[in-house]
């Protein structure tokens, strides 16, 4: 079997702190790679003065990390410019939140420019090269200008726009083009391939659009339905791949940590009340104020409930140096805090709220605790939390997720989760009051629905689905 060479910005090291970053991407790559082994390249997280030496290689198991530094100036227009003021709100529809800057673009191609440069003299002929995210979408068409013939496929963990949004963004028709590099293009959901496919006809590269044979060709074996597409002078497949978690793990870890000490801690600590817990990075695309909004609604539209339920924030503090994030994170303090300040007693806190990074086992404690998990984004690629949260559950007593229309996890978990729109207080609130109350059977009715979707399609699954096509 040939090596496989996974490339994305951010790999999952340990922080100063000796916590794995939180993320999907990292998340979900690492449980694929740990089965498989292989190489994966990326950012350190760290920045240096000068301009980096050559990259380190860590050894982790199957994996070998292949580790570049950035320079500040990188970091600055690469990742907390172009990636992350222009590629993220456009792709998560915040054209309001958008932030051009010529030199953050140019930035941006640098740095791929420089990852290029960096894989190149490491490949062999027969490798297959996966990579990952809005950092690295012209990553191809560099490494195709250096000559590179291997297997390249591509997978975007967050949303593709529609037409209307994209077009926005200066050099939409750059990145559009970048992307025709790949042989295989990866999305979430078939929405994002419709938008995505929606894209080249409305930029003309419709012309030379076509499946293969006239209709929709079937890629993978599960929902990875797509199209085969000649545009821009090249011929690739899209298709739509939706990310799995590792389900069986993450059921035996959350049975085997219900009885230790921090989940027991926690338990009592409740003191019999119903735990809603919420659990994200800081991040505007998540919802978080408007959760908020909805559950104090459900507090004041249910009086007899206030003091017999606790909600449990987990918000871990992501991209600061990015001005919106930084706003945002003052914000939901300051929202949380007159929350408590309303409606709490003195023995009773309606919100705790937590900004760090907690184990993987703690979290699925917590996640089995809860009679709800909230999870609201206005906008998400997948979420993995949904997923989480379902295979933490205690199959004798499952709690109910409470989940916005708007995560790509929405079109898998459809007949088992109660749907919000997160925009609609009201209708938000009336959905934590719906769930709190469900009984017993419909509550493991649904879970029943969830957990054999997300047992049946698992993080291997993805991955073999996703490699068997890029191969094929
Ligand atoms: P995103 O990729 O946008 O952050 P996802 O919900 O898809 O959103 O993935 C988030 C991942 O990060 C999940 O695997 C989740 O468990 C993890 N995560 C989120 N918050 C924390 C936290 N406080 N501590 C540890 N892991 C976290
Ligand atoms: C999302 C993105 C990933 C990113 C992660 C964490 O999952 O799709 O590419 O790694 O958020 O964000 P960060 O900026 O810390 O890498």
């Amino acid at each position: 079997m040939s090596r496989l060479i996974v490339v994305s910005n951010r790999v999952p090291l340990p922080d100063r702190n000796g916590q794995p970053p939180a993320g999907g991407l990292a998340v979900a790559v690492h449980s694929a790679l740990k089965a498989n082994g292989g190489i994966w390249m990326g950012w350190t997280g760290e920045t240096v003065e000068e301009e980096p030496g050559p990259p380190t290689v860590r050894e982790d198991g199957a994996i070998s990390y292949v580790l570049t530094d950035l320079t500040q100036r990188d970091v600055d227009e690469y990742y907390n410019g172009f990636a992350n003021r222009v590629l993220w709100p456009i792709f998560h529809m915040r054209l309001d939140l958008a932030e051009y800057a010529r030199r953050e673009m140019a930035g941006y191609f640098r740095v791929n420019r420089l990852f290029a440069d960096r894989l190149v003299p490491m490949l062999q002929p027969d490798d297959v090269i996966w990579v990952h995210d809005y950092h690295l979408i012209p990553l191809a068409d560099e490494l195709r200008k250096r000559g590179v013939r291997n297997r390249i496929g591509y997978f975007l963990h967050i949303p593709w726009p529609p037409a209307d949004i994209l077009f926005a963004m200066p050099i939409y028709d750059t990145i559009l083009r970048a992307l025709s590099a790949y042989d295989l293009i990866g999305f979430q959901t078939d929405y994002d391939l419709e938008n995505f496919i929606g894209c080249l006809q409305r930029d003309g590269a419709g012309d030379t659009l076509r499946a293969a044979d006239g209709r929709q060709v079937t890629i993978g074996n599960n929902t990875g339905a797509g199209a085969r597409i000649a545009a821009y002078g090249r011929e690739f497949a899209a298709a739509a791949f939706p990310i799995g978690i590792d389900t069986a793990g993450f059921e035996r870890l959350s049975a085997k940590v219900a009885t230790r000490e921090p989940v027991q801690a926690m338990r009592q600590s409740l003191g019999g009340r119903a735990l809603i817990i919420g659990v994200d990075r800081l991040d505007y695309s998540k919802g978080i104020q408007q959760r908020i909004d909805a559950y104090e609604r459900f507090l004041e539209n249910n009086p007899a409930d206030r003091g017999r339920v606790t909600m449990l924030q987990v918000a871990p503090k992501s991209r600061s140096e990015v001005p919106e994030y930084k706003a945002m994170q003052d914000a939901v303090a300051t929202q949380c805090g007159q929350v408590n300040g309303r409606h709490g007693t003195i023995d009773w806190v309606p919100i705790r709220y937590v900004n760090r990074s907690l184990t993987r086992g703690l979290l699925a404690g917590l996640y089995r605790e809860a009679r709800v998990g909230l999870v609201t984004p206005l906008r998400d690629g997948m979420n993995l939390v949904a997923k989480e949260f379902v295979a933490a559950q205690d199959p004798a007593d499952p709690g109910v997720l409470v989940l916005s229309r708007f995560a790509g996890a929405a079109r898998e978990l459809a007949g088992g989760a109660v749907f919000c729109n997160p925009y609609d207080t009201e209708q938000t609130a009336s959905a934590i009051g719906q769930a709190l109350s469900m009984p017993l059977e419909e509550r493991q009715r649904r879970w029943e629905r969830m957990i054999a979707r997300l047992r049946d399609y698992d993080v291997a699954h993805w991955c073999r689905d996703y490699l068997g096509a890029l191969r094929a």
